[in-house]
């Protein structure tokens, strides 16, 4: 082939290879604010969506995006590579590297929180699903936005 189309093929493989490090761990610094910044976001989502079918008092409906929870929670330490503190790009702030133990554990909290609103409301209990849903937010998300995010300009 042409130089011209190995350059152009190399360069449509440097994604994949990027993603195939990332599976192990090695994800670049771009990469890893990239993709967590959408985890984020689907975790926000979800997080809007349980609130919704809470006040609708469909808790079967917030199964799902309870569940998603669970499993994106157990993604965030590894979206958080030594190296990947930009403050250009990111909110996250250096204390993350700082305390990693503690940021490790607020990922870890997040889990146990988020399996606690999947049983919960997988009882069909109304009125303890709502009771987890009021503190879930700040117990759940604030407990680590607080020390590791830069607050969003706005709310
Ligand atoms: C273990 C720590 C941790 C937990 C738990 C956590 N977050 Fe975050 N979140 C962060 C950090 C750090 C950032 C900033 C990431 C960046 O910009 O690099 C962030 C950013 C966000 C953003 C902004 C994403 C963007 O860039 O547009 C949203 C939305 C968000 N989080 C929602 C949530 C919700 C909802 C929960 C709870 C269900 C949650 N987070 C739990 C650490 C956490």
């Amino acid at each position: 082939m042409s130089r011209r189309t190995w350059v152009l093929t190399a360069a449509a493989l440097v994604p994949v290879v990027a993603v195939g490090c990332a599976s192990m761990g090695q994800m670049k610094p771009e990469e890893a604010i990239a993709a967590r910044q959408q985890l984020m976001k689907d975790q926000g989502a979800a997080w809007k969506n349980i609130q919704d079918k809470t006040k609708a008092g469909d808790v079967a409906g917030l199964l799902p995006d309870a569940q998603k929870l669970v499993d994106t929670s157990k993604q965030i330490p590894k979206l958080f590579p030594e190296g990947s503190l930009n403050p250009e790009k990111s909110a996250a702030k250096p204390e993350i590297w700082a305390k990693w133990s503690d940021f490790e554990a607020a990922a870890k909290n997040l889990t146990a929180q988020s399996e606690k609103l999947r049983d919960t409301a997988q009882s069909g209990d109304k009125a303890a699903t709502q009771a987890v849903v009021q503190t879930f937010g700040r117990q759940a998300c604030g407990t680590c936005h607080t020390p590791f995010r830069v607050p969003p300009k706005q709310s």
